[in-house]
C-alpha cells in the first residue's frame, strides 16, 4: 500500500511521543462532544449548510458582540472572502496597498496577493509581537487598508491603531484567528475594525474541526460576504434583498436561482461544523478563562527569568491564547531552551509562520523585501508551546520548570 503523505507524519498526531502536545484534543469536553455529534448525525436529515450553521452564527454574534457573523469553511477562507467582499463593494480596488503584520500566518497575506492587491509588511514590537502605532505611521499615507493580525492573544495599542486608520481613511480589518476572547478595556479583540476573521481549526480557542467566521456590524458588507461565500448568488439573502437585486438586474423567477451577481467561492461549512460550533460555544467562556489563567502562570514564570525577552501587555485587560510564545535575545539561548523543551518531550514549533516575508511564496510574488528586525527575531530566536484549556496541573508544572533559568 502507498504511504499517505498527505496525512502528515505519525508524530504530528495522537500517537506522538510528546508529553505536552501542541494540540491536546479535537474538542473541549471531547467525549461528550463526540457522543452528541454521533447522535446529531444519526437523527438529522440535513448535513449541508442549514439551521445549525445559522444558529451558530447567531450565538457567535452575541458572544462577540457584533451584529453579523458569516460562518465559513476555515479561517483562511474567512480572510479571502473578507477581501473579496470589500473588492466586490468597490471599497478596495485592484492595486490598492494593504498593510499586514510580517509576523503572521500565510493565509493572512496570500489573499492580498491572490486578489491583485499589494502587500505592505509591517514589523512588530518585541514586547507585544504585534504591529505598533509607530510602525503603522511609517506607511499610513501609502496604504488603503490595514489587515492586522492580533498575534497569539496579544495586541499592541490597538485603540491608537484604530484611531490612526480612522483619521487617515484607512480601511481597518482584523485577522483575529488567534485571539478569540482577549480584551483591551471592555472591548474584545476583533471589534476594533470594520470586520474581523476567526478560525475554529482544531487547537484554536474553540474547534468545529475546520471552520471560520467573519464578523461585522456593517449590513452591506454582511450581504456581500454571504454572496461571496456561495457562488455569488442571492439564495442566502432576505426576500427583500433578493427582490431588490432581481429588480435591478431585471431577472425573472425562472432565472432567479441561477443568477450570479459577483465574484465568489464555495466556502460553506456543513451542519456538522455548525452543530459542533453550537456545542463548543457553550464552553467558550470556560475555555477562554482557563487559557487566561494558564497564560498568567506562564507569564509569571517568564518574568522571573531574564533569558526571555519580557512582554509588556499591561494595556490588555484579558489575554487568552491557545499557545504561549517565548523569545530570546540570541539564537544560542533560544537553541538551549528548544533542546530543553524537546528533551522533556514538550512539543514546540516556530512562532506562527515566523517572519512571513522570509517564506518562499512571499519571495516568489513580492521581491522587494526590506528588513523586519523584530519579526526576524521572533522567527529566529523564538518558539511556542501549547496552552490548552484542559491542561493538567502536572503539565503546567512541567512547563513552568522548563521556563526556569
Ligand atoms: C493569524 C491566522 N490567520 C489565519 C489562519 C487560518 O485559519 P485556518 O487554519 O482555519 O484556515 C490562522 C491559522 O492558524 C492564523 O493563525
Amino acid at each position: 500500500m502507498k504511504e499517505n503523505y498527505w496525512l502528515g507524519k505519525v508524530e504530528d498526531f495522537a500517537s506522538s511521543q510528546h508529553i505536552v502536545k501542541l494540540i491536546k484534543s479535537s474538542f473541549y469536553n471531547e467525549k461528550e462532544t463526540k457522543l452528541a455529534l454521533v447522535d446529531f448525525i444519526m437523527n438529522t436529515d440535513r448535513l449541508s449548510m442549514g439551521e445549525e450553521c445559522l444558529k451558530f452564527e447567531t450565538a457567535f454574534s452575541k458572544s462577540q458582540k457584533r451584529d453579523f457573523s458569516v460562518f465559513v469553511s476555515s479561517g483562511s477562507m474567512a480572510n479571502l472572502l473578507l477581501l473579496q467582499a470589500l473588492m466586490n463593494l468597490g471599497r478596495l480596488k485592484l492595486g490598492d496597498k494593504v498593510g499586514f503584520s510580517a509576523l503572521t500566518w500565510p493565509t493572512n497575506v496570500m489573499p492580498i496577493i491572490q486578489l491583485g492587491l499589494v502587500p505592505v509588511p509591517l514589523d512588530c514590537s518585541p514586547k507585544t509581537l504585534n504591529v505598533t502605532p509607530d510602525h503603522l505611521q511609517e506607511v499610513a499615507d501609502d496604504i488603503a487598508c490595514l489587515f492586522l493580525t492580533n498575534v497569539l492573544g496579544f495586541s499592541d495599542d490597538i485603540k491608537k491603531i484604530a484611531k490612526i486608520c480612522k483619521s487617515k481613511g484607512i480601511l481597518f480589518i482584523e485577522d483575529n484567528c488567534e485571539s478569540l476572547g482577549s480584551k483591551v478595556g471592555e472591548t474584545l479583540l476583533g471589534n476594533f475594525g470594520l470586520a474581523s476573521t476567526f478560525s475554529f481549526f482544531v487547537g484554536h480557542h474553540m474547534s468545529t474541526i475546520e471552520g471560520g467566521m467573519i464578523c461585522t456590524d456593517d449590513e452591506e458588507l454582511n450581504r456581500a460576504l454571504v454572496m461571496a461565500r456561495a457562488h455569488g448568488w442571492d439564495r442566502n439573502l432576505s426576500p427583500k434583498e433578493q427582490a431588490k437585486l432581481r429588480d435591478k438586474h431585471d431577472i425573472d423567477d425562472f432565472y432567479a436561482r441561477y443568477t450570479f451577481y459577483d465574484l465568489a467561492y464555495n466556502a460553506r461549512p456543513t451542519e456538522i461544523n455548525g452543530f459542533l460550533g453550537n456545542v463548543q460555544i457553550k464552553y467558550l467562556d470556560e475555555i477562554v478563562k482557563k487559557r487566561e489563567a494558564n497564560f498568567k502562570t506562564f507569564l509569571a514564570a517568564i518574568k522571573k527569568n531574564d533569558d526571555f525577552v519580557a512582554f509588556d501587555l499591561s494595556h490588555m485587560s484579558r489575554v487568552s491564547n491557545f499557545a504561549m510564545p517565548v523569545t530570546f535575545y540570541d539564537p544560542k539561548t533560544s537553541q538551549h531552551y528548544k533542546k530543553r523543551f524537546l528533551d522533556a518531550k514538550v512539543e514546540i514549533r516556530p512562532i506562527i509562520a515566523g517572519n512571513v516575508t522570509r517564506q518562499p511564496f512571499y519571495q516568489k510574488y513580492s521581491k522587494k523585501v526590506a528588513a523586519y528586525p523584530n519579526s526576524d527575531a521572533a522567527h529566529l530566536n523564538g518558539f511556542y508551546f501549547g496552552n490548552n484549556a484542559e491542561m493538567s496541573p502536572v503539565e503546567i508544572d512541567l512547563l513552568c520548570k522548563l521556563l526556569e533559568k
